[in-house]
């Protein structure tokens, strides 16, 4: 990655026609992790998430429960608005697509793109699917909601999505990681490929509810148009300080249903009003519960995010997700498996490393450890040095967005310390001086491993720093290969007593 020192990452902005579920708490989750790894490196990171709130779905949906949408809308986005703050996750603009800037901005970027000739009034006839917001040219079923599609015949103004197609498959060739995983990116090149593109249709008369088109009040500009502007308007005015210095390093998390919005229209659609493209579009995959997505439009599938941190703790469910799932493939949830996951990996692995430490420390050195050697033993720099791969490995994974990997490096390296533990069974050690040395080597590898945690468990994370006297949020300082059994950097440690980290569920 190219990275500059600003990021600006980006979850969907989820409809506000019903309730949060698990499947939107995932994305969320992916996203919350990239942003504590950029912050731990050093940049300045904004992350925002909001509610799309316009088009005929919510039109419909609150119209079936007998209420005003302005009402029906509020509430729907506190449900959003909470839920993250509910699950630990921090963010720094939650957007909702019917403030005042947001619809301002959404008419500049259609005066831009009428500027530019890429508008025109023409006359859509197609099947619709109201779930979607989308026209399909195929089939007379929604591929995703299985519900019969709907013919509709308006007029429409049109967006000149065909004139793109080439730059669209030249821009995605030549930049790789422009949309990851690669099976994704395979997918929009060969869809770019396959077929020529037809225009779309920006514009709807077959509702009201929506952001006029300028100079003309009986069509509202298309949802999608509306909904992946709140990029740009979360950060402020088009031609703001935040727009400039921040979008150039967008990267937008995803699930897979809405990649052809974000790799194909938005791209093209930004060209058009004369803006950069994100840096990248990072592509999961769903959760399903017996095989079928969790969705609202099923609701036996429906499964409260926030119940189940009440028995798992927002850092548990989040790290459950980061690494059960390989990024871009979907999983299907069951309960028991989070659990003993969390068990193995939280419980009996991370937090029983640290009482273990933290206990033998405090029997034998209350007082902390000074250490007056220079040099370790060789035994001793043989952990560190495994730790540093570990780290180094870790950051490739995490680059690469291998986030079940880079998961498991951090629980494989808690293992080769509890491994350690068991081979040297320090509580046996006479010496004090050899102890002394391998508990602050210990100590060293630990500050190391809450460095790779840091993004998946940040609240534990925090915790275990207080039990080793360190400060908090961590930072990687320097590329992990430093540390190299140099005990000349800092010698002296302390370690506090602490409650147990994540207790066994
Ligand atoms: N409003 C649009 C997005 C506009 S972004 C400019 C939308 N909203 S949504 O609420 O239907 O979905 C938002 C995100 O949640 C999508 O990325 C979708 O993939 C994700 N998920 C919804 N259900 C999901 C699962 N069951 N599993 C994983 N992610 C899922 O689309």
């Amino acid at each position: 990655m190219n990275l500059t020192s600003r990021q600006y990452l980006t979850t969907p902005i989820y409809y506000a026609s019903g309730s949060p579920h698990l499947g939107h708490a995932y994305t969320t989750f992916v996203a919350d992790c990239y942003k504590r790894y950029y912050q731990a490196c050093g940049y300045e990171v904004l992350l925002t998430s909001g509610t799309d709130e316009h088009g005929q779905k919510i039109e419909r949906t609150s119209a079936k429960n007998n209420e005003s949408t302005e009402s029906f809308i509020q509430k729907r986005s506190d449900e959003f608005s909470r839920l993250w703050i509910d699950l630990g996750i921090e963010l720094d603009a939650f957007q909702r697509t019917s403030s005042p800037e947001h619809k301002s901005l959404v008419v500049e970027f259609w005066k831009r793109l009428q500027q530019k000739g890429d508008i025109y009034k023409g006359h859509y006839e197609g099947l619709y699917c109201v779930e979607c917001e989308q026209y399909f040219t195929e089939g007379d079923q929604c591929p995703v909601h299985r519900k019969p599609l709907e013919h509709y015949s308006e007029e429409s103004y049109f967006f000149r999505l065909s004139a793109y197609q080439q730059k669209l498959i030249d821009h995605i060739e030549k930049h790789p990681d422009f949309i990851v995983p690669s099976t994704r990116r395979n997918e929009v090149l060969s869809f770019l490929k396959s077929s020529g593109l037809h225009d779309l249709s920006i514009s709807r008369t077959s509702t009201r509810w929506g952001i006029q088109v300028p100079d003309d009040s009986r069509h509202v500009i298309y949802v999608w148009i509306d909904a992946l502007a709140a990029y740009l308007s979360a950060l402020g005015p088009l031609d703001g300080k935040e727009i400039e210095e921040y979008w150039p390093n967008t990267t937008h998390f995803i699930g897979k249903d809405i990649l052809i919005f974000h790799a194909v229209y938005w791209p093209a659609l930004l060209w058009s009003a004369g803006l950069d493209l994100p840096r990248q579009l990072v592509v999961n995959g769903w959760l399903t519960v017996e095989g079928r997505k969790i969705s609202k439009s099923d609701p036996e599938t429906i499964i409260d995010p926030v119940s189940l941190t009440e028995i798992t703790g927002c850092d548990g469910l989040k790290y459950y997700f980061l690494k059960a799932v390989k990024l871009g493939q979907d999983l299907d949830f069951r309960k028991d498996h989070l659990i003993e996951l969390l068990n193995a990996d939280l419980a009996n692995n991370f937090g029983n490393l640290f009482s273990r430490f933290i206990k033998l420390f405090i029997k034998h050195f209350p007082d902390g450890i000074d250490l007056d050697t220079q040099i370790l033993s060789t035994a001793n720099q043989h952990i560190l040095t495994a730790v540093s791969a570990k780290r180094a490995a870790f950051i490739r994974a995490l680059e690469k967005y291998e986030l079940s990997i880079a998961a498991r490096i951090f629980i494989d390296t808690a293992a080769l310390l509890n491994a350690s533990f068991q081979q040297r069974e320090p509580w046996k050690i006479a010496n004090r001086e050899e102890l002394a040395e391998y508990l602050w080597t210990v100590h060293q590898c630990l500050e190391t491993l809450t460095l790779l945690g840091y993004c998946f468990i940040p609240g534990i994370i925090e915790n275990a720093r207080g039990g080793l006297n360190l400060g908090n949020p961590p930072v990687f300082k320097e590329p992990l290969g430093d540390v190299n059994g140099s005990a000349a950097k800092k010698s002296g440690v302390k370690v506090r007593g602490i409650e147990s980290l994540f207790p066994r569920l």
